[in-house]
């Protein structure tokens, strides 16, 4: 079964999960940096993994626009999601805001992989903004590799979660 992994981030971490997945799957993953490349034909693929960053509280536009563009094709594939960021309490809102209906229920697994922040990759203002919302005053490094790990064992044995 071919999968094909669907990913777009801003620093780093969303990448990371993604290739670590591509790598547990072995062979029959496909890794596409939607910001990046171009849209991959999606009829080659029985099932999708669909992972973004949050910042703000969203996606980034890349993804967004994916699942709009081919939110009717994904329903008919099986399909795992995967968000990267660090407010665990907000993990829920999260999902439901940027992964729409039917869309969201159809998906097989919803895994929330942690996230990571390194301050000195962000200016003056958007540090003093994350040190408020985080709390912490140090860099984070929280990506749950075994949680990473369920979506791609999920990938090779058509396991649902
Ligand atoms: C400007 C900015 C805004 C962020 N906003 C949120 C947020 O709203 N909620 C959250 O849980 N994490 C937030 N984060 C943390 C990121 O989701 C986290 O750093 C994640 O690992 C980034 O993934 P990436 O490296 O693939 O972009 C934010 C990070 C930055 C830099």
């Amino acid at each position: 079964m071919k999968t094909l992994i669907a990913y777009a981030g801003r620093n780093g971490s969303t990448r990371k999960t993604a290739e670590r997945m591509a790598g547990q799957i072995g062979a029959d993953a496909e890794l596409v940096n939607l910001q990046k490349q171009p849209t991959p034909v999606l009829t080659e693929f029985d099932h999708v993994i669909l992972g973004g960053s949050i910042m703000a509280g969203s996606v980034p536009k890349a993804m967004q626009n994916f699942i709009t563009q081919h939110q009717e094709t994904l329903l008919s594939k099986r399909v795992g999601i995967f968000i990267c960021c660090l407010m665990e309490e907000q993990i829920d809102q999260y999902f439901s805001h940027n992964f729409p209906e039917p869309l969201y229920s159809h998906a097989e697994q919803k895994i929330w992989v942690g996230g990571e922040l390194v301050l000195g990759d962000h200016n003056f203002i958007v540090r003093k903004l994350l040190k408020k919302i985080t709390g912490k005053s140090e860099d984070i490094h929280s990506l749950n590799w075994e949680a990473a790990d369920q979506l791609a064992a999920a990938a090779v044995t058509g396991a649902k979660e």
